[in-house]
């Protein structure tokens, strides 16, 4: 039976900015449409611009480019209800301000539709602002929870580095109890990465060969066919190892690596979590940065017959800038389970494909018995699509039929799409009813990011100072410079996978 959502109201800060429009409110929307928003519910958008309820409404409801499909979905009555449910509220020149007059309009929204004490802040502005947003909330009493559970939502980026993502644990657990910080990671909505953990302990047939003995290197691709389009300012200062690699990559890592928790409660999956995090062999040396990481950025191109720019001509960055769009590492994860296993994780911009994928390599038999039948090559892979084309597939060795035993590798296969429950919640959608019911199991925890940081600092800091350091370019549009594969020496090539599961590796697009 579906969870009760107590009445409550969703205060987002940064309501005029990007993310309210084009995630928030349309998965605001798909949960009013599925009749999953509380009975008495209310949003107030807070932000430093001057606009009215109705030009709040107008913008992120009525005249929303993001929700142009989706209102065809409801009549004008409900149409209308859904865009009544917004109020928005000028906090005036500065976030950093007396919250007295938010305060009020609370009060009076909550009187007005009877949406009790509770309350979720979204934190949806730049993470300078966390902090002071947090102590502002908390001096106008706002942060306690004697009338009603106060609940915080932030957004990513998370700290810049291990000592800021410190700081800024420390700076938001001053006003607020760690169980009401709500770490937001979009990845960890999504039904395939959440099927990672049911894949793995609902199951008995993986985990018993889910660790050394069997798994012979585990490879992970997050490739994006898209470029930074208009995000030059933000990306250039961040690069794909914060943007990507440090959040939503790790948290794949950690539900792979993971032991099996004792339950499914919140914490003893985040505590199993954070351990393995943990065991992460953090690299300290020049040499093991040099050999295991490799970065790059993407040059002008020339893609389906349109030209496509470089990182350096993009709108907002640098024109010698040295921030990498494409990431790819390797590691070792420092426990029974895993020594010795490695893991190859790539995240890149402007690759030929979107993609995410987790392919587990399985050992070849301990004693090969078809001594011609050219099956060493061919490897059991497992693997999991994260997006797009969403599922499962098993690479195995059948017999080609004739004389001999030749083997050749089958697909067993199995796809989300065709699953009988066809309403799969978007990432937005199932995290924000998440949080409104009080579930952080898909949340991040402050020791978890902590942990993520540790292992990433080390390899930031030699890309930014060391001496051997390189930078590699790569043509828009194909899988990553041409050194990528040297990180897998001795164990293979990168899998390159297409827009669909059973694609074959080497899809690419040519010009
Ligand atoms: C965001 C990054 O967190 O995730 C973006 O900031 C990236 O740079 C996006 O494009 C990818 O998300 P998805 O769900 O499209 O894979």
């Amino acid at each position: 039976m579906a969870k009760k959502t107590e009445n409550q109201i969703l205060v987002i800060f940064g309501a005029s900015g990007d993310l309210t429009a084009r995630k928030l409110v349309p998965a605001l929307f798909n949960l009013f449409v599925s009749e999953n928003l509380p009975k008495n519910f209310v949003v107030l958008g807070a932000s430093r611009s001057d606009m009215s309820d109705e030009d709040f409404r107008k913008r992120v409801v009525t005249e929303s480019k993001y929700l142009k499909d989706k209102r065809e979905e409801l009549n004008t009555n409900d149409l209308e209800k859904f865009a009544n449910c917004f109020y928005y509220h000028d906090l005036g020149g500065s976030y950093d301000t007396d919250y007295s007059n938010l305060k009020k309009r609370i009060e009076d929204l909550k009187s007005k539709h009877n949406t009790s004490g509770n309350i979720i802040y979204y934190l949806s502005t730049p993470p300078s602002l966390y902090e002071t947003i947090a102590q502002n909330l908390a001096d106008a009493g706002m942060s306690t929870q004697k009338n009603g559970w106060k609940r915080m939502i932030v957004e990513k980026p998370f700290g810049y580095s291990l000592e800021t993502a410190k700081e800024l644990n420390n700076g938001l657990q001053k006003h607020f109890e760690e169980h009401q910080i709500y770490r937001i990671d979009h990845y960890l909505g999504k039904e395939t990465v959440q099927n990672l953990l049911v894949t793995r302990f609902a199951n008995s047939i993986f985990e018993p060969l889910w660790n050394r003995n069997y798994i012979h290197h585990v490879e992970i691709t997050n490739a994006e066919d898209g470029g930074v389009e208009k995000r030059g300012g933000y990306y250039d200062k961040s690069g794909a190892l914060r943007d990507m690699f440090q959040n939503h990559l790790l948290q794949i890592v950690s539900l792979i690596i993971m032991e099996p928790p004792i339950s499914d409660a919140p914490e003893d999956i985040r505590d199993e979590k954070v351990k393995a995090l943990r065991s992460l062999q953090i690299m300290k040396d020049e040499k093991t940065l040099f050999n295991n990481t490799i970065r790059a950025q993407y040059m002008p191109s020339t893609i389906d017959g349109e030209k496509v720019k470089g990182y350096r001509e993009e709108e907002g960055v640098a024109e010698d800038s040295t921030t990498e769009t494409y990431a790819a590492v390797k590691f070792f994860v420092d426990n029974w389970r895993w020594q010795g296993v490695p893991f190859y994780v790539r995240t890149a911009k402007r690759m030929p494909t979107k993609v995410t994928e987790v392919v587990i390599h399985f050992k070849t038999p301990h004693h090969q018995i078809f001594q011609d039948s050219g099956m060493s090559s061919k490897d059991n892979k497992l693997i999991i699509r994260i997006q797009p084309d969403e599922g499962i597939l098993i690479k195995f060795g059948v017999k080609v039929p004739g004389q001999g035993f030749k083997v050749e590798r089958a697909n067993l296969d199995f796809y989300y799409a065709d699953l009988a429950e066809t309403n799969v919640m978007e990432a937005y959608e199932r995290l924000l009813l998440d949080a409104m019911q009080g579930d952080a199991t898909l949340y991040a925890r402050a020791d978890e990011v902590e942990a993520a940081w540790a292992f990433v600092d080390p390899i930031l800091d030699y890309w930014a100072n060391g001496k051997d350091v390189r930078m590699y370019g790569y043509a828009a549009g194909v899988w990553g410079p041409e050194n990528a594969d040297d990180l897998i020496e001795g164990v293979g090539f990168w899998r390159n996978p297409g827009p669909e599961l059973t694609d074959e590796p080497g899809y690419c697009v040519l010009c």
